[in-house]
């Protein structure tokens, strides 16, 4: 981030509109579950024939459980196809999900009309993945920031176009720029606009799927370092879904894992990534390089896993991860392992998680498939892995219960290695990790910015080139639903206005 956006002022929640009774943060206590989700499932119908006849449907999300609690980030990372988007629409309401149950501060949301959802339309807000396509073109800035007040009758004090303008300055935009079109601003600066949209009606919660991997890497940083500073400011809760497990880290306090559906790991930021339970979470967590001295040659450390992820029309029995995974036994074909808290802060879907008490010891009988799916890791290379990760979940524990002036010290020198660490290619679909990751040495945040920077140009210029030409089906999807959340909200409005 630059000086000139450092130096803006973020004015604290309190000085916002308050007309627009959604004043949420400074009576939200920090820690309540401002959001509990309980066996939500999606499935999108496959229908085929004259008929339209239902034969089959998606299961896009197919039950999961998990709690956001008031003035945290929980990312949600997986592979492509998993359903992290979908969960993001289901929790925004921009879906109607097949099953299971939605509250949003203790009330229940799960099916709520239109006119119901208008006053959680401005609770609950969405950042989209691609800044090109979510933004109108034919709008000015002024007029899309603005929007928000107009859908939902707000007249904030001193009228919109001021309101419009503190909100631009809060992103770090020249309030100048107010009539300017989305054409001439840059990726960043565009996500900078789709954020101000977000924050116009003072939201409890930002779902924001995605909110950096349409930018150039040297742009992530800086959009990440402002969600992070308006956290700070606002006292926002987020759930930010991301494929790029770096971003994840950063920004996390928990994370979710998900895989076809279904959370199989969900647990705190550090436990995660020092400690992974289970074998998936694994597998993820050894493709992110980890600034460690002593995991310098951690390279034999990467698992690979083999085969494609399984088709989320029919998946596969027991537990899902099972014809990819090293560790399967015949009860994780037949028998589905259920979310469990198996340490502090850290609950697994496993029978045989890593670094714990074996679920199901009675079965040992590997099956052949899952055998021939993985590239098995040497078994001394599990040991090593298995002991490194011991160490170092004692180490935060420590960590946690006697915070030191060291840990700060700590802390920055992750941020400076986790925004060089923003370089890589985000291409999380693939466990596989192409070429070793130099480890990062400590230095100052500003610096990592610098060589992130420098490092662009080589991080692949394809994902560049999306950026640029934000033509991807997804972009389309997410114009569409910026667009359903806008005529929700007008419809929303009409409704309320008869
Ligand atoms: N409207 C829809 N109709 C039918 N199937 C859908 C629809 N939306 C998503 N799906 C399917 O649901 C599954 C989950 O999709 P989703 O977009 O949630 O994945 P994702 O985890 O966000 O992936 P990515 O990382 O690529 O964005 C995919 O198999 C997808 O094809
Ligand atoms: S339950 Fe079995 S197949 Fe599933 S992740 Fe655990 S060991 Fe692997
Ligand atoms: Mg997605």
């Amino acid at each position: 981030m630059s000086d000139d956006e450092k130096a803006v002022k973020i004015p604290a929640q309190a000085d916002g509109p308050t007309e627009q009774g959604a004043t949420l943060t400074e009576d939200a206590a920090p820690g309540e579950v401002l959001l509990k989700v309980t066996g939500l499932q999606k499935h999108f119908p496959i229908k085929k024939g004259l008929l339209q006849r239902q034969v089959g449907a998606v299961h896009a999300v197919d039950g999961i459980d998990f709690e956001v609690r008031s003035g945290e980030t929980l990312g949600v990372v997986g592979e492509s196809g998993c359903g992290k988007s979908t969960m993001g629409r289901l929790i925004t309401r921009l879906l109607e999900p097949t099953a299971g149950k939605i509250e949003f501060q203790g009330k229940d949301i799960t099916h709520l009309g239109v006119s119901g959802m208008r006053p959680l339309r401005r609770d609950v807000q969405m950042i989209f993945q691609d800044p090109y396509s979510s933004l109108n073109p034919r709008h000015t800035i002024g007029t899309i920031v603005g929007a928000p007040f107009k859908l939902q009758g707000v007249e904030p004090e001193g009228g919109i176009k001021k309101e419009v303008q503190r909100l631009l300055s809060v992103v770090g935009l020249n309030p100048e720029h107010y009539n300017r079109y989305p054409h001439e601003f840059s990726g960043g600066q565009r996500q900078r606009i789709g954020i101000a949209r977000a924050l116009a009606l003072n939201p409890r919660l930002v779902v924001a799927d995605e909110p950096v991997s349409a930018l150039d890497v040297s742009i992530q940083a800086q959009v990440v370092n402002l969600l992070d500073d308006l956290q700070q400011e606002l006292g926002l809760t987020y759930v930010i879904i991301a494929h790029d497990l770096s971003v994840v880290r950063h920004v996390s306090d928990r994370i979710a894992v998900m895989y076809l559906g279904k959370i199989v790991e969900l647990a705190d930021r550090d436990l995660l990534y020092k400690s992974p339970m289970h074998p998936y979470t694994k597998a993820l967590m050894s493709a992110v390089p980890i600034p460690d001295p002593r995991r310098k040659n951690a390279k034999s450390e990467r698992i690979l896993l083999k085969g494609d992820v399984p088709s989320p029309i029919s998946p596969p029995s027991g537990c899902r991860f099972h014809t990819r995974c090293w560790k399967a036994t015949e009860v994780c074909k037949t028998t589905e392992p259920p979310l469990i808290e198996l340490r502090p802060g850290q609950q697994v879907a496993c029978h045989h998680p890593e670094n714990f008490a074996d679920q199901a010891p009675q079965d040992t009988v590997l099956l052949t498939v899952a055998k021939e799916a993985a590239e098995l890791v040497a078994d001394e290379v599990l040991a090593e892995s298995a002991e490194t990760s011991a160490a170092l979940a004692a180490e935060v524990a420590e960590t946690a219960s006697e915070p030191t002036a060291s840990t700060e010290a700590e802390a920055e020198a992750d941020e400076a290695a986790e925004s060089a660490e923003a370089v890589e290619p985000a291409e999380p679909a693939k466990v596989e990790v192409a070429e070793p990751v130099e480890p990062v040495t400590p230095a100052k945040a500003e610096a990592a910015e610098a060589a992130v920077a420098e490092a662009a140009e080589a991080a692949g210029a394809a994902e560049s080139a999306k950026a640029a030409k934000g033509e991807s089906a997804e972009s389309a999807e997410s114009a569409a639903s910026a667009e359903a959340t806008d005529a929700a909200g007008s419809e929303g409005q009409e409704s309320n206005g008869k």
